[in-house]
């Protein structure tokens, strides 16, 4: 089955909705109205706590957004992303993420053969690998234990697996895990400094093998390897994750190293394949395991709760109302845990490489906003440095704060600190501070009439700035697979309500070709046709 095209500007709810957004009460007004709304909209699964009552909706809202999801055809589209149909209809196949994590008597097919046999033969290889890695049974070409591993990949294949190694700091042991995505060779070279090449693995992931940036990258690592170890040291130092096994195995490396992709599984969205080979290793397979547990489980939630308790569909009907009835271009993800520092950057690449489209599902030109851009730091430095716009400048930038009760080394003054903080600015950003309680602060401080109405409007805080909070029990494998699970589903129903192909990535493909074109100017002299700004630039830099 193929999704639906249903243009949602004409459906009723949208309809409906638009009519509602004329209507608005402040969030001040809302709160001051009853003592139920906390309630009323919030949802509570396993450790999750997703209070959304701070955001600019009613119950009225809140049903005509349903009926847009309805209208939309999510229930049909649902089934299709869980049963492997060729959803992502622009490259000809299936969007099956959830079947890496899914429980081992599952049966999903594509094409016909049921897939979780060979997504657990991976898992096997995965946990034997690193389990050997780790042990330091499997040694390096000097005999000596690894004790480094450089990921070399860009996009889906670097961000996934950093931000969550990242995440799971605290469960790590001791391998030095490092990231080498960029082309830029001062990246390359910054991250062989760190390592010593008798005791470093490489693990070279791209899905299709022909990315420009990760075999560059991989070519000077492998020469870096050799001149130090000489060429037979490349099978012992080097492994692959690719769909592409010949390009893998014309790289040198052997075939007991190389780790499968499918064609099912998009980049962004690869994590949980052995693209979280890095993952594996940083923190030991078990805590891998658990990630996709966390995340299968996710998974269920998405796949059977009633759409209004339903977390990734609350969610995503707020973006499309702040989207495209209020208004807002951009969303911030707020963690109030440093372990979580790469995740805006993590969904910048999940959210906007999928929804980031203006064609609809029937090839036309939408009419409408998709796509919000993602932005965000973790709290407090966020404090520190762009929460002066969100809570007095000029613009509607709805925010999720991401907050966790327990602290993973329990220090309680810190983390009591961390929390107030976390809970003090979603209730500023919502209530505000009026003209009176700025004045009655600066009487209560002594201050001068005519100063103190000098600087009255500029102490206002008008409020009505809409968050919603994700209070978790802990960051664990778990918890952060579930998290990022939640994140995707997300994705999936703003991209049905959209009416678009959130699983493909054509926008990138036009900086690539210009690149290798120019690149060729560079190693040949030749010269090509450009507009003159590029021209003046290249010819600037050649010289
Ligand atoms: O940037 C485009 C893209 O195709 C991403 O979707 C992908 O994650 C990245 O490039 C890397 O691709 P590969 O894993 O094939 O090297």
């Amino acid at each position: 089955m193929s999704l639906p095209k249903i243009n949602p500007t004409l459906t009723s709810s949208w309809n409906k909705l638009a009519q509602l957004a004329k209507d608005l009460k402040t969030l001040q007004n809302y709160f001051a109205d009853g003592t139920s709304r906390a309630q009323q909209f919030s949802i509570t699964w396993e450790s999750f706590f997703v209070d959304y009552s701070k955001n600019q909706i009613d119950k009225d809202i809140q049903a005509a957004l349903l009926g847009l999801v309805k209208e939309s055809g999510l229930e049909d589209a649902r089934k299709a992303y869980f049963s492997g149909d060729t959803i992502n209809q622009t490259e000809g196949r299936a969007v099956l993420h959830t079947a890496l994590r899914a429980k081992e008597d599952a049966d999903i097919r594509v094409n016909g053969e049921n897939v979780v046999p060979k997504v657990y033969a991976v898992r096997a290889k995965i946990k034997a690998f690193t389990n050997a890695i780790i042990a330091g049974e499997q040694k390096s070409s000097t005999g000596q234990a690894f004790t480094d591993v450089v990921n070399i990949g860009i996009g889906g294949s670097d961000l996934g697996p950093a931000m969550i190694t990242e995440a799971l700091t605290y469960y790590k042991n001791h391998l030095n895990v490092h990231f080498m995505s960029n082309v830029d060779g001062d990246h390359v070279m910054e991250v062989l400094k760190k390592v010593n090449p008798a005791s470093t693995l490489f693990v070279v992931v791209s899905k299709t093998f022909t990315t420009q940036e990760t075999l560059s990258n991989a070519i000077t690592a492998k020469k870096w390897l050799v001149e130090a170890l000489g060429e037979n040291a490349v099978a012992d130092h080097f492994v692959a994750v690719s769909t592409n096994l010949a390009a893998i195995y014309a790289f040198g490396i052997q075939s007991k190293n190389v780790f499968p992709m499918n064609d099912w599984v998009g980049g962004r969205f690869s994590l949980w394949s052995a693209v979280g080979l890095p993952i594996a290793l940083a923190v030991g397979p078990d805590n891998f395991e658990a990630l996709l547990d966390g995340a299968n489980q996710m998974d269920g939630h998405f796949a059977s709760a009633p759409l209004e308790d339903n977390i990734p569909v609350m969610l995503a009907l707020l973006t499309v109302w702040y989207n495209n009835f209020l208004g807002a271009q951009s969303e911030a993800v707020i963690p109030y845990t440093q372990y979580l520092n790469r995740l805006p950057a993590y969904l910048q690449q999940g959210i906007m490489e999928s929804n980031g489209k203006s064609v609809d599902r029937a090839g036309k030109a939408v009419s409408y906003n998709t796509g919000n851009i993602i932005w965000g730091e973790p709290g407090t430095n966020s404090q520190h440095a762009f929460f002066q716009l969100i809570h007095q400048g000029t613009k509607l930038i709805p925010a999720h704060f991401i907050g966790f009760s327990t602290a993973l080394h329990g220090n309680k003054d810190h983390h009591d600190k961390l929390m107030a903080n976390f809970f003090a600015q979603t209730e500023a950003l919502m209530s505000g501070k009026t003209e009176e309680q700025v004045r009655e602060e600066l009487i209560q401080k002594g201050m001068d009439k005519t100063e103190m109405e000098h600087l009255v409007p500029f102490k206002i805080f008008t409020g009505n700035k809409p968050t919603t909070t994700l209070l978790i029990d802990k960051l664990t494998p778990n918890t952060l697979g579930a998290l990022v699970a939640m994140y995707e589903h997300k994705i999936f129903v703003e991209g049905v309500v959209w009416n678009i192909y959130s699983y493909d990535q054509w926008g990138v493909e036009l900086g690539k070709q210009l690149a290798s074109v120019i690149l060729d100017e560079m190693d040949n002299s030749t010269s090509i046709k450009h507009d003159s700004s590029t021209t003046q630039l290249i010819a600037r830099y050649k010289s």
